[in-house]
């Protein structure tokens, strides 16, 4: 038997229907932007691997600092135990994070992230006897596949086999150009007729809706209505931090701050699973107590890996380096161009750009489902051209590595262009 054959005798893929998903593609090695396959075929992962991966595959400078991490302290259990690399991640979390965060509390992946800031959200009111039991999420929102995330999430076809079975979340618009003023209102009607305990959102972009954007000065004042009603703010920064949008956070580009921040994905280059929830000061005083049933009974065997913790150190002194800062700007001004220039053609519809996220939007008349035919018709045509891009619907969004060459990016937008040829 093959790799592939072992494979499908074996594995169960994450979103795959296996009965009519094509086999996958056996990855061997990768490079930068590149990556190939068994057969020595070569991608351009234009997608960053999900978003993880900013400074490009088999990044050495990182793989050093685990490498020598792991023959001092792989690993050690974090209750009731310390150790370097997860004060140095604080240390350095607490230089780059808007000011009021002040606590951070580590986990494993985005979805775990979201978990523990609506834990602490639900728990911090409970403990003050006071029972605060709705959520607020935006529609179209994806926060993770745990329970707690995925009840927070909007988009349905994830989460319509445990309807019912969820805490409290009731939804609100994004409030996209010209639907502002309709969420500013849908916000403050449910704050009035609910126990609302925290409104959680994907700063400026919504990924998994197709890089759905929406302005910070909308976000600021969604953020002031809960700030005024006593409602605590979640910035799920799972898919834009880490230099995404253009700046350090999303939440950089705001004039008020979030409770909570959600990290992960970037966090370690793309190389260990690790996430982390940050917190005000106000928040952590919420569970310090004499009562013991006041603390946050929350943790993971993993929490603070030291390998991780290293590998998140790495990538943080990568992200500041002043030739990463220069291909965040150089990818910026790149997609502009692409998006001015294709922002005409007759097949798109609309086009946006905000740091290193670009998404189109293709006219297709009714087929626009998240995996309707023109979804998989784009995909197998970027496959074959070998241009990883996972199209949402008929939205088609490249999230590059930092590290992507000018000529690469090149070729991805023409595959991009070639492709509306096809729909
Ligand atoms: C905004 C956001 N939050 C949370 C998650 C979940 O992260 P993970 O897949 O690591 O659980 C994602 C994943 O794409 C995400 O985009």
């Amino acid at each position: 038997m093959n790799l592939i054959e072992k494979d499908q005798q074996y594995l169960w893929h994450p979103y795959t229907q296996h009965k009519t998903a094509a086999p996958p593609i056996a990855i061997t090695k990768g490079e930068d932007a590149l990556l190939w396959d068994e057969n020595g075929k070569e991608y351009l992962d234009a997608i960053a691997s999900w978003w993880v991966n900013p400074f490009g595959h088999s990044n050495r400078f990182i793989a050093d600092a685990i490498y020598k991490q792991l023959t001092s302290l792989e690993h050690v259990l974090f209750g009731g135990f310390t150790h370097e690399p997860a004060v140095q991640v604080a240390e350095k979390l607490m230089e780059i994070l808007p000011s009021n965060q002040q606590k951070i509390f580590f986990s494993d992946n985005g979805s775990t992230a979201v978990e523990v800031a609506i834990k602490v959200a639900l728990q911090y009111f409970f403990n003050q006897g006071e029972k605060r039991k709705t959520i607020i999420a935006f529609e179209n929102a994806f926060h993770g596949d745990t329970f707690a995330a995925m009840a927070a999430s909007g988009i349905s076809f994830y989460t319509m086999a445990f309807k019912g079975m969820f805490i409290d979340v009731v939804r609100i618009p994004v409030p996209i150009r010209g639907q502002e003023q309709i969420s500013f209102d849908a916000l403050e009607l449910v704050i009035n007729n609910y126990n609302c305990a925290a409104f959680i959102f994907e700063p400026l972009v919504q990924g998994a809706a197709g890089m759905v954007m929406y302005a910070p000065e909308s976000l600021d004042k969604l953020i002031q209505i809960c700030q005024s009603n006593g409602v605590l703010t979640i910035a799920d920064e799972v898919m834009t931090g880490f230099g995404k949008t253009g700046k350090t956070f999303a939440c950089d580009y705001l004039h008020t701050q979030p409770d909570m921040m959600c990290l992960s994905k970037a966090l370690t280059g793309g190389t260990i699973p690790m996430a982390i929830t940050t917190f005000t000061q106000e928040l952590f005083d919420g569970f310090y107590s004499d009562d013991i049933n006041k603390a946050l009974f929350h943790g993971h065997t993993f929490t603070a890996n030291p390998t991780g913790c290293a590998a998140a150190l790495a990538s943080i002194e990568l992200l500041q380096t002043e030739a990463m800062q220069q291909h965040i700007q150089r990818i910026n001004q790149s997609h502009l161009g692409f998006q001015k220039r294709i922002g005409q053609h007759p097949k798109v519809k609309t086009a946006r750009t905000l740091g290193v996220i670009f998404a189109l939007e293709i006219e297709t008349g009714d087929d626009s489902s998240y995996y309707g035919s023109i979804r998989t018709k784009l995909y197998n045509f970027f496959i074959e051209n070998g241009v990883i891009l996972r199209p949402v619907g008929n939205i088609v969004y490249i999230l590059p590595p930092y590290v992507m060459t000018d000529a690469q990016l090149q070729k991805v937008y023409e595959t991009v262009e070639r492709a509306l040829e096809i729909v």
